[in-house]
């Protein structure tokens, strides 16, 4: 809107400024729409704004009356446009309100909360039992070379325990650093102690545990190819199997409770001599006989002896100077006795319906 400077000090034709932008308004739905009536009409293109910039062209005595005017009529349009937007943001908060609207009676959606497995829940105390008599956790690795997981605990190529544990073989050979051999899942954490002994460069005292997965081809109700144990060596200067005993019987009421009893078997292992199994009440009838201890009243729960002198050797220790005892627990069986659960392939299955009852 051209404008004359003469015009500049009548009413009407601020009026006339102001009209559009009255009428813009009124159409406006949202307070987007406000904006854009706000740039149009008050910005700096627009014929107000063009037009309050030419009131310097007037002179004194009518400047002021123009300029009373002229920003009277912009301070109204910015009330105006201020007093619409309010009104639609408040239109569109209810109507936003009204469609999100929060039923804070309803019944809350519990969140699904995990537990741990109960394999780790009983390694967990295993190891708790075992750190609290002074033993450290060790570990080594799943993929073994045949040498750690045989030749250095006794069991040369040809020997008939070898095919006991029958193994899954990799196509793969140790590396230049290691000795010879194919490598393969270690059968048992038995290498772990081979590991750590040469590891310890001959110090005493070792006093480890070493959880962790083991592999054999084996699978039925009581077996499954991957399974876990417990390894356990204590070495140190004139360590006899009444220590052994001694551990293992603490071991076994701290984790069945006082009441229970350990019977020592004789047995056999390459790494060990002499070897035993270890036995205890039956946690579930006491000792009395039942289904779960096949009526004998004990049940086997781990193997054990005084380490082979030619397994100190092989982990770098003078078995002249040294004795020490080592066990294997399978960790898999203590959970099936400790909650009863009839087949090992559950464990494993990671059906929630069974997990959830731990
Ligand atoms: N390595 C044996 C197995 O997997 C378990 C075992 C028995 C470990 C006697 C030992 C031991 O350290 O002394 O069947």
């Amino acid at each position: 809107m051209e404008a004359e400077p003469r015009e500049l000090d009548r009413e009407d034709f601020w009026a006339a400024c102001a009209a559009p932008a009255v009428e813009a308004l009124a159409a406006c739905a949202t307070p987007e729409d406000v904006e854009r009536v706000r740039v149009r009409f008050l910005g700096r293109q627009s014929p107000l704004s063009l037009a309050l910039r030419r009131l310097r062209d007037l002179p004194d005595e009518r400047r002021r009356q123009a300029g009373l005017l002229g920003n009277r009529t912009r301070t109204a349009l910015e009330e105006a446009l201020r007093a619409r937007e309010g009104e639609l943001s408040r239109a569109a908060a209810a109507r936003r309100l009204e469609a999100e609207v929060v039923d804070v009676t309803l019944p809350g959606r519990r969140p699904a909360l995990g537990h741990p497995h109960p394999l780790v829940t009983v390694r967990r105390e295993v190891e708790a039992i075992f750190a609290s008599l002074g033993f450290t956790v060790a570990d080594g690795p799943e993929v073994e070379g045949e040498w750690y997981n045989f030749e250095a605990l006794n069991m040369p190529p040809d020997h008939p325990a070898r095919e006991m544990h029958d193994s899954f073989y990799l196509d793969a050979r140790a590396g230049p650093d290691e000795p010879p051999g194919r490598l393969l899942l270690r059968t048992h954490t038995s290498p772990v102690q081979v590991r750590y002994m040469l590891g310890r460069g001959g110090r005493l005292p070792v006093r480890i545990i070493a959880p962790g997965r083991v592999y054999r081809r084996d699978e039925d109700a009581t077996h499954s190819p991957m399974f876990h144990q417990v390894e356990g060596l204590l070495l140190g200067q004139g360590v006899a199997f009444s220590h052994l005993k001694g551990v293992l019987t603490e071991f076994a009421r701290r984790l069945y409770g006082p009441q229970t009893e350990v019977r020592l078997r004789p047995s056999y292992f390459p790494f060990t001599e002499p070897s035993a199994e270890a036995d205890v009440t039956c946690a579930f009838c006491g000792g009395s006989g039942c289904r779960t201890c096949k009526g004998s009243g004990w049940i086997e729960i781990l193997g054990a002896g005084m380490v082979h002198p030619r397994v100190l050797e092989a982990g770098g220790y003078d078995p002249e100077r040294v004795s020490g005892f080592a066990f294997g627990v399978g960790i898999d069986r203590l959970a099936m006795l400790r909650y009863g659960i009839p087949d090992m392939r559950l464990l494993f299955e990671g059906d929630l319906r069974f997990l959830d009852q731990f």
